[in-house]
């Protein structure tokens, strides 16, 4: 039997799942990992749309063919570099290495800034993720919960959450507006248009893809196909990391669920806590 705890580790200034992250693969990611000229970064908060780029990068760069997101795990197409699997799945990988991370701005790969390596990193409204998380939270069998999501909203609000708070991340990433190897996306956006993000993000990586390739990724990247893909939808881990019972990975995949959570109480705290944290940032969520 698989045993799993809900403990975390701390790291630097940031809090992450034990077991699956450990020093030295958080090591690894910040001071020892070598970045490629070649390298994409899918970076996110998580529940930002982390499982989505990384099956849209997988078809682009397979120029649409679903084969490969129907024949191998997302987690090995696009591996998180912090983990400990990480460090092998990326080393053994041919160039151009698709890579995923939570990592903020601070404790992300110091080689990456000395390459022509590309990244995007994806926003999502904080609420909505506050909602995503809380559910993912009861089943992943790894992460802190809360019975009541009242209590998980003050959680969120707090530097106890993994990967510390979507404020500082979100502050920090955005550093890198413009610098032109970073692509910044919405969650908001790309459920309006899949079609659009698909083609900006081709464009940004430098894959010209026909009409058809672009169909086929928009096609294979929806919410349904996604949910519908054992080899995207976490299905087949096992019951002792992530409890189906308690619900599945692919949940609504929507915009503005938090408005059937929070209380008006609660979205006014959250508002107030947005606008000083965030006074500074010019950003918007339709
Ligand atoms: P919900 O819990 O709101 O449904 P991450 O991949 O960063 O962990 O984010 C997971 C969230 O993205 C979940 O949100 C999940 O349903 C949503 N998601 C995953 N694939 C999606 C897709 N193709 N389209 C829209 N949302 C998607």
């Amino acid at each position: 039997m698989i045993e799993c705890e809900r403990t975390y580790m701390d790291y630097e200034d940031i809090r992450v799942p034990r077991g699956v992250h450990t020093v030295e693969s958080m090591n690894y990611a910040w001071k020892e990992f070598e970045a490629r000229d070649d390298d994409v970064f899918n970076i996110t908060y998580p529940k930002s749309g982390t499982t989505w780029l990384q099956e849209i990068l997988s078809l682009i760069y397979s120029n649409g063919d679903p084969i490969p997101v129907k024949t191998t795990f997302s987690w090995d197409r696009v591996p998180w570099i912090e983990q400990h699997a990480g460090r092998s799945l990326i080393e053994n990988k041919p160039s151009p290495r698709l890579i995923t991370t939570h990592l903020p701005i601070h404790l992300f790969p110091q080689s990456f800034p000395k390459t022509k390596a590309k990244a995007i990193y994806t926003i999502r409204n904080p609420k909505d993720v506050c909602v995503s998380l809380y559910y993912f939270s009861k089943i992943a069998q790894f992460m802190e919960c809360r019975d009541e999501f009242q209590d998980f909203v003050s959680l969120f609000l707090s530097k106890d959450i993994i990967f510390g708070r979507w404020f500082e991340h979100v502050k920090g990433w955005l550093t890198m507006k413009d610098n032109p190897n970073f692509l910044f996306l919405s969650y908001e956006d790309m459920l309006k248009d899949l079609k659009s993000n698909v083609i900006k993000i081709s464009k940004f990586l430098g894959k010209e893809l026909d009409d058809a390739a672009i169909d086929s990724v928009v096609e294979h990247s929806t919410f349904k196909a996604m949910k519908d893909n054992p080899m995207s939808n976490y299905s087949v881990v096992p019951n002792e990391i992530f409890n189906k019972e308690e619900g599945t990975f692919h949940r609504k995949g929507i915009s503005g669920d938090h408005k059937n959570h929070f209380t008006p109480a609660q979205e006014e705290e959250f508002e107030k806590i947005y606008k000083d944290c965030m006074k500074d940032i010019n950003i918007s969520f339709s």
